[in-house]
């Protein structure tokens, strides 16, 4: 299967991502992770993004573009893979049209998770990621770790992300507003997309968007009924 989630700053993308990702055996794939990878090896289009991402701004399309085509020319995603954070803009989503076009492939799904703004903040400032794998996701209330700031997966340190500061924040939010929602009605017009309610447990949400794409539920361990 390939599949979009779009939100907002705090949704749930990479939460629900990971999940959604492992039971249908398909690559993750999240933009935001790819560039914080980038900034950590300290490589030439990670110095670029740092500089946009530490501003709340999207980082241009040509380097996003360019990263992502590279990305879905792996072989790892020929069994279909989920798009986290990408597309952000029409730009891209036009480019990602073309990337599929050549491949004689399309979308089977795009989820658009909704969640009032005032839920996202509490979400982002509790949110603390682990710095040997950015798909481990912890938050201090909603899913705190076992052991304060130690990851339980693997053992590594938890950070809180650089643009979780409130200011960016704001500036994400605004971002998503004015260039990401509008995604959304493209897909719209395309027939795959579906708005799913992020409130609520990580699971019930997990359950939404399963059904939304005829996957059935998952019950907590992550297997179907
Ligand atoms: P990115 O890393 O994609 O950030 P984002 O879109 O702002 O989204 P977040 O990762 O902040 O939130 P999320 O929806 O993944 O929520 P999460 O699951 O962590 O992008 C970062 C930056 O990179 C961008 O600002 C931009 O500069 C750049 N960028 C990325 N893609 C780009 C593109 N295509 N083009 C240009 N620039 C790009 O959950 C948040 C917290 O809530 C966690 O603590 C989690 O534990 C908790 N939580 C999750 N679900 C629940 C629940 N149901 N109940 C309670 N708590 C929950
Ligand atoms: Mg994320």
């Amino acid at each position: 299967m390939r599949i979009l989630l779009i939100g907002p700053p705090g949704a749930g993308k990479g939460t629900q991502a990971v999940r959604l990702a492992a039971h249908l055996s398909i690559q993750h794939i999240s933009t935001g992770d790819l560039f914080r990878e980038h900034i950590g090896q300290g490589t030439d289009l990670g110095q670029n993004a740092h500089t946009h991402i530490h501003a709340g701004l999207l980082v241009p399309d040509e380097v996003t573009i360019g990263m992502i085509n590279e990305r879905l020319a792996r072989p790892d995603t020929e069994r279909g893979f989920l798009l986290d954070g990408f597309p952000r803009n029409c730009v891209q989503a036009r480019a990602l049209d073309g990337i599929l076009a050549d491949s004689d492939s399309k979308l089977d799904a795009v989820l658009d998770l909704e969640i009032p703004e005032d839920q996202v903040v509490g979400r982002i400032s509790g949110r603390r990621l682990c710095r040997q794998n950015h798909e481990h996701i912890f938050h201090v209330d909603h899913s705190p770790p076992e052991v304060a700031g130690v990851c339980d997966l693997c053992g590594g340190g938890l950070y809180q992300r650089e643009d979780d500061r409130e200011a960016t924040v704001r500036q994400r939010l605004e971002v998503y507003r004015t260039e990401t929602a509008p995604v959304v009605g493209h897909y719209r017009a395309q027939g795959v997309a579906t708005t799913i309610p992020a409130h609520g447990q990580v699971q019930d949400v997990l359950n939404r968007a399963l059904d939304a794409i005829g996957r059935g539920q998952a019950d907590a361990a992550g297997t179907s009924s």
